[in-house]
């Protein structure tokens, strides 16, 4: 069954365009898209560094645009999923009464790798760091949706 998918991140340049990206990469039969806690970057595109070293790994973010999350996200897709534990906190504030939508954070579908959240790259400058963990989980939330 197609589920709709929202990856959230601080920015909308970094993390959530590359789950975004990768996960559409290997599931097209779902429905995605990404977004940010902050208003920093509503319409630019995912951060050039981070484009590129998506791009030499095959996965093309050129066409996604930042926007930021607001509480009818809650009522348009079936599983929120963030970066790290701010982002939950972040989103869980904009939680409208009665929503059950799961939120979940994207290290969840990577137990194997012990982390407990994407660290920022925009932050550590390990964009392929980010992007290995970012395609582990992925896979892993592509197996989940099975
Ligand atoms: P992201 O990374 O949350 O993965 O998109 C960031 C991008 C930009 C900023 C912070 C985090 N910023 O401070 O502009």
């Amino acid at each position: 069954m197609t589920q709709r998918i929202l990856f959230v991140c601080l920015g909308n340049i970094c993390r959530s365009p590359a789950a975004e990206g990768a996960f559409r990469a290997r599931a097209q039969h779902h429905e995605t898209d990404s977004a940010g806690t902050s208003d920093w970057h509503i319409g630019a595109p995912p951060y050039g560094p981070m484009q590129e070293a998506a791009q030499a790994r095959g996965l093309d973010l050129s066409d996604l645009r930042a926007r930021q999350f607001r509480a009818e996200d809650f009522d348009r897709f079936d599983l929120i999923i963030g970066m790290d534990a701010n982002n939950i906190a972040d989103i869980e504030v904009l939680r409208p009464m009665g929503s059950e939508t799961p939120v979940r954070v994207l290290t969840d579908f990577a137990p194997d790798t012990g982390a407990d959240h994407v660290p920022d790259p925009y932050y550590t400058r390990d964009f392929d760091g980010a992007l290995d963990l970012i395609e582990t989980a992925v896979a892993g939330l592509e197996a989940h949706l099975r």
